[in-house]
């Protein structure tokens, strides 16, 4: 699909953080977006930038934790702007703590909002989509969903649920030949609103773990995730080497995030234990998209740079081989024999140029001659 004019997009968590920035990429390209969260405040600024930017918007206050919720907002924002051509499920609620510090009720929230919204969401695009065999619905995924850290266990939880979840929808829809779309993107840290909001049970204020990113590098990632078909988009190479490393080795892994994301995600302020957070209730305020780390955030990610352009870096890469291989070739043919033509060269090391193994060559073929 293209993003365009024409385009009617679906965004959850839309008044803050990542979700936000995603709005102003869309309405950049005069999308038509419904812009779905819960504080007012957050929702109405996300309006207002994307009207300036040339789109249209509709804020439908929902609660994604419930079903009918979202359910209702899809069918408002249909009737306003027409069928959705592109879903993105984006919420989430988190709480920095330890588990055994989290009331049974807090890790259930985070887990509704976080693994269920999606999950609504997308039971919602479907019964859209499918009938009508076309659009798009991105998944909002993190590193978190393939290498969990400590203090964040309910998120990861949910994280690595909607993983599972988004590869069973992926094998259906194969089974069923649709061509709805369903790509996951996952993403590195991003210097986000959720580092404002989100409740902290630590005695320090959180940061992030690894290189983090601005939210607007997340935000392209959606977007051409939208426009170029393929399952799942990893982001940042810091999301790589959580893939990676959790593959080769988890249980260094462990022993180092024991350590490394319990005090690394600590900063050195003090946490204020009264300031307001999400989980329940929106903040009734404002926030924009970005969180409290714009001096140590990347504005790029030279990874994701290499991962769009990939087919054409490998256009550019293949010739360049062959050219060197067929030079290497004829450099070998012009030097003529190495060794005297009467020689068995099976017997000989095969490899070239290396004064090493020319050196261990000729010793080797003066020690066989010398015994023949
Ligand atoms: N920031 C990171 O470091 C990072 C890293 C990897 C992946 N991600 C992913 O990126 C996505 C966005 O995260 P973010 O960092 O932008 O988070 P954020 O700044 O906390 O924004 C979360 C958004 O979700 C909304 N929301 C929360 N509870 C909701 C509910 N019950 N119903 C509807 N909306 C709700 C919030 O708005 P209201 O409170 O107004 O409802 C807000 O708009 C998430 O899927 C997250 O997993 C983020």
């Amino acid at each position: 699909m293209r993003v365009n004019h024409q385009t009617v997009a679906l965004i959850t968590g839309a008044s803050g953080g990542l979700g936000r920035a995603t709005a102003r990429l869309l309405a950049d390209r005069g999308a038509s977006l419904i812009l779905l969260a819960r504080g007012q405040e957050g929702l109405e600024g996300a309006k207002r930038e994307v009207e300036a930017r040339g789109g249209r918007a509709l804020v439908v206050p929902t609660d994604v934790s419930r079903f009918e919720e979202v359910q209702a907002a899809a069918d408002i924002g249909e009737r306003e702007f027409g069928p959705i051509d592109l879903w993105i499920n984006n919420a989430m609620v988190s709480m920095y703590s330890p588990f055994m510090r989290m009331t049974p009720e807090e890790f259930r929230r985070i887990v509704e909002v976080t693994f269920l919204g999606s999950v609504h969401g997308t039971r919602c695009a479907l019964e859209r989509m499918l009938p009508r065999d076309r659009g798009v619905i991105i998944q909002v995924g993190s590193a978190l969903a393939f290498r969990s850290i400590p203090l964040q266990s309910a998120y990861c939880a949910s994280k690595h649920a909607l993983q599972g979840f988004i590869e069973s929808i992926w094998t259906e829809l194969l089974h069923e030949k649709s061509r709805v779309q369903v790509s996951m993107v996952n993403m590195p840290a991003l210097n986000t609103t959720q580092f404002i909001w989100t409740r902290n049970n630590l005695p320090r204020r959180m940061k992030p773990v690894g290189p983090i990113y601005q939210p607007e590098v997340g935000a392209r990632a959606i977007l051409f995730a939208a426009e170029h078909r393929r399952r799942e988009w990893m982001v940042g190479y810091s999301t790589v080497e959580a893939t990676v490393g959790e593959k080769f080795i988890p249980r260094i892994l462990d022993r180092y995030l024991a350590h490394q994301a319990w005090e690394g995600s600590m900063s050195t302020e003090r946490a204020d234990p009264q300031a307001p957070s999400n989980l329940w209730e929106p903040i009734a305020r404002d926030l924009g998209a970005h969180g409290p780390f714009d001096q140590l955030a990347h504005e790029h990610s030279p990874q994701q740079w290499l991962n769009e352009n990939r087919a054409r870096l490998a256009q550019l890469l293949v010739p360049a081989v062959l050219l060197l291989a067929g030079w290497i070739r004829r450099r070998r043919h012009h030097r003529g024999p190495r060794y005297p033509a009467d020689g068995n060269r099976s017997l000989l090391p095969r490899r070239s140029a290396s004064s090493f193994s020319d050196r261990c060559g000729r010793r080797a073929w003066r020690a066989w001659h010398a015994s023949t």
